[in-house]
């Protein structure tokens, strides 16, 4: 441990993963983030993946609790506040992790299930997060929130609702960081590129009917640096905006990539 979150309490939303053979965004920043000393509220709707994370953070000697939940209920989260301040009293940081493509599609093909779906679950239900956890961190004078977003906010692809929830997120971002710079709370966004992950690679495959491999590879050539990031990459970065290295910095959202983003536009 390397205590850069010492004794911080740490919200994650989307702790768990699916199952694959690489490890994703959400169960990595746990990781690091207890590496690191935080005391941890994981939050996820699926209950095995859940369990699978909190098992491996507390046998690491972290002390967390967890809670099932799908955010996109209505009382999702004032839940999650009350979870947190029953186990641990405060909330210092939120990590709002959870993102889903599901059904996605160019603009002329998308329908409005889709759309309706991956805007609740990306961006209505982390707005809502941020909503109720803000008081708090008000009230204590100080707070961080790390939104994943993606590089596809600001990148030329072909999906939309994907597109647009993410963008909306990097616009939240920005105005939340203005709107609580003054009540000590810092507000930034990561936006990973395409980084291995189940869901980012294995789930993707599947969806368009190729090998793992195959895709890994189509991956790895289009970012720069010549490979795809890992989960890790992500959980570093979490770490560092969550830390108070990072205590001057907010609004900021920070590519993690390999410089994909560097090359467009
Ligand atoms: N993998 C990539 O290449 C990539 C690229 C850019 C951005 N991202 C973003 O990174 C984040 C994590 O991606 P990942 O691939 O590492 O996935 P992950 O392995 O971290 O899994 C996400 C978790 O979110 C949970 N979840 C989904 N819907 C939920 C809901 N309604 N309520 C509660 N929990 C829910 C899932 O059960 C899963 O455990 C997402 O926001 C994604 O958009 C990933």
């Amino acid at each position: 441990m390397n205590n850069r979150l010492h004794s911080r309490v740490a919200v994650i939303v989307g702790a768990g993963q699916q199952a694959g053979e690489t490890i994703g965004n959400g169960r990595a920043t746990a990781i690091r983030f207890a590496e690191e000393g935080a005391l941890l509220l994981l939050v996820d709707r699926d209950a095995n993946a859940l369990g699978e994370t909190h098992r491996v953070v507390v046998e690491a000697g972290a002390i967390a609790a967890h809670l099932v939940v799908d955010i996109t209920a209505d009382d999702a989260p004032d839940t999650i506040v009350a979870a947190a301040l029953e186990a641990f009293g405060r909330i210092d940081v939120l990590h709002n992790n959870v993102g889903i493509g599901v059904g996605d599609a160019p603009p002329d093909k998308l329908t409005d299930e889709a759309f309706d779906l991956i805007m609740d679950v990306n961006l209505r239900a982390l707005w809502r997060t941020c909503r109720a956890v803000i008081p708090v961190m008000r009230q204590q004078g100080s707070g961080v929130i790390t939104n994943i977003s993606s590089i596809a906010s600001v990148t030329a692809n072909h999906i939309a609702a994907y597109r647009m929830s993410k963008a909306g997120i990097d616009a939240l971002t920005k105005n939340l960081a203005i709107t609580n710079a003054k009540h000590g709370i810092r507000v930034n966004a990561i936006l990973p590129g395409l980084i291995d992950t189940p869901l980012g690679v294995d789930s993707a495959a599947s969806a368009i009917g190729i090998d793992r491999d195959v895709l890994a590879a189509r991956r790895a050539e289009a970012v720069p640096m010549g490979h795809q990031g890992t989960a890790w990459d992500v959980a570093n970065a979490a770490v560092f905006l969550a830390s108070d290295e990072a205590a001057f910095i907010t609004g900021v959202c920070l590519p993690v990539d390999g410089g994909q983003s560097a090359r467009v536009g």
